[in-house]
This record gives structure tokens, sequence and C-alpha cells, in this order.
């Protein structure tokens, strides 16, 4: 199979651990300064295909949604799309007076998206992937922390609407990993017992873990703890019971 050969301007892409590129940006709700704005909260920059496509809307409707839930987790939500920004507001409109989805209706989008029509941007974090689609960004997601590191990034293709509890998840998980120092692991959700250490590391486990009782090792590589939903919730959420 011939196999096509990315075109430079689209081969940079950050990376988990990178610092998240700079950018100054014209959104929906004025000029942000990316990640600088964000210092101090966790923040997810995701991207869209386009304006006024049904799999963007369902996605949008669903965030919107949502944007609450996510700023009690102290995360804001960025969008980006290579439309223009009376484009966006148009759309915008239209989802609000028009679109129900999933029983969700009358939709208000607060969080910015930003126009960004030179595709500067979502070239800058590989958003644009050609062997997918020349003109349209992938459906990206950048979780950047309140440092402004990246540190977790995924990807859906044009067809594929993401699935915003697991956005939500790992967000959750990333702040728990910081907070306590542990790993998640599969299917990790609050309540769930936490691995103990970065992986393979069970010496360094059972040291930070000397004398406490709960430490459950199945063997040298594999050490859990308990960890209470309450006590993560109440570490990671400003209101638990939101
Ligand atoms: C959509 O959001 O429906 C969509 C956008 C671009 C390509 C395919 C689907």
């Amino acid at each position: 199979m011939e196999t096509q050969q990315a075109q430079p301007e689209f081969t940079s892409m950050p990376r988990i651990g990178d610092k998240a590129p700079e950018f100054k940006a014209v959104t929906t709700q004025g000029e942000i300064n990316f990640p600088g704005d964000y210092k101090g909260k966790w923040a997810i920059l995701f991207s869209h295909p386009a304006d006024f496509t049904p799999v963007c809307t369902s996605e949008f409707i669903t965030f919107a949604s949502l944007e609450d839930k996510f700023k009690n987790a102290n995360c804001d939500l960025v969008g980006l799309s290579i439309d223009g920004l009376y484009s966006h507001i148009a759309w915008l409109r239209s989802i609000k007076e028009k679109i129900e989805y999933n029983g969700m209706k009358d939709v208000d989008v607060k969080f910015p998206l930003i126009e960004d029509i030179t595709m500067e941007i979502a070239k800058k974090y590989g958003m644009i992937q050609p062997n997918e689609d020349t003109t349209k960004a992938v459906r990206a997601v950048f979780f950047v922390d309140p440092k402004g590191i990246i540190r977790a990034i995924i990807y859906y293709p044009l067809s594929l609407g993401r699935n915003f509890d697991e956005l939500y998840r790992v967000l959750i998980a990333l702040q728990t990993a910081d907070a306590f120092e542990v790993a998640t692991p599969a299917d990790w959700r609050p309540g769930d017992d936490v691995i103990i250490g970065p992986a393979g590391s069970c010496g360094t486990a059972k040291d930070r873990m000397d004398g406490k009782e709960d430490m459950n090792c199945k063997d040298w590589y594999f050490c859990s703890r308990p960890l209470a939903k309450d006590v993560v919730l109440d570490k990671v959420l400003k209101d638990k019971n939101f």
C-alpha cells in the first residue's frame, strides 16, 4: 500500500508533559491568551471539525450542559475550529434556538469558541491530520494542568462523537493522581482502589506505605490501596454535592 507523506507544516504535535504551546486568539467570549489566562486552573482545549455539522452539534450541546460540572472540578473548557467568528456565533445561536439532543435543549454555550481560519493554532496543536481531512480539525482533546503542562491528549476521528463521561473521568483521575501521589487503574472511578507508586516500583510503594495496613500487594509490582470516594471528591471538587 502506498503511504502518503505528511506535510511538514502539519507534523508538529505537542506531547504529554510538554508546555502547552502559547497562542492569543479571538473567541466567542472575547480575546484569550492560552494557557496564560488559565493559570491555576485546569483547561480542556478541544477542537471540532466544523460548525453546522451534526456530530459537532451533539457534542457542543453535551459539553455545554456539563460546563458547570467541569468548572466544579476547577476546569474551564475552550473550543476551537477553523471556522470564523461569525459562523461560530450563528451556529451557537441556532443550537440554542432550534436544536434538542438527548433531552437537552435551549442550551447556551458559554465557554469560548476560538476562530482559527488561518489554522495557525490547529496546526500548532496537531489538530489537522491531513490523511483524515486537510481542511477540518479532528476531534482533539488536550488536558492542560494549572501550570500549563499538557497532561493527557485524546484524538477522535471526524465520524466519532466523544464520550464526555470519559473526559470527566480523565480529568478527575489526573487530579487524583496529583493530589494523592497515586496512579489509577483501568476503568477507575472515585471510590475504587488506587495504585501506589509508579508502575513497576513496588519498592517505592512499600517505602511510601510503610506502617500503613491498608496496602494490598498482589505481587512486587502490583500494589493498591483503598481511597474513599468522599476523600477524593472533597479534595478535587469545589462542591462535592454538585
Ligand atoms: C459532524 O460533526 O457531523 C461531522 C463533521 C465533519 C465530518 C463528518 C461529520
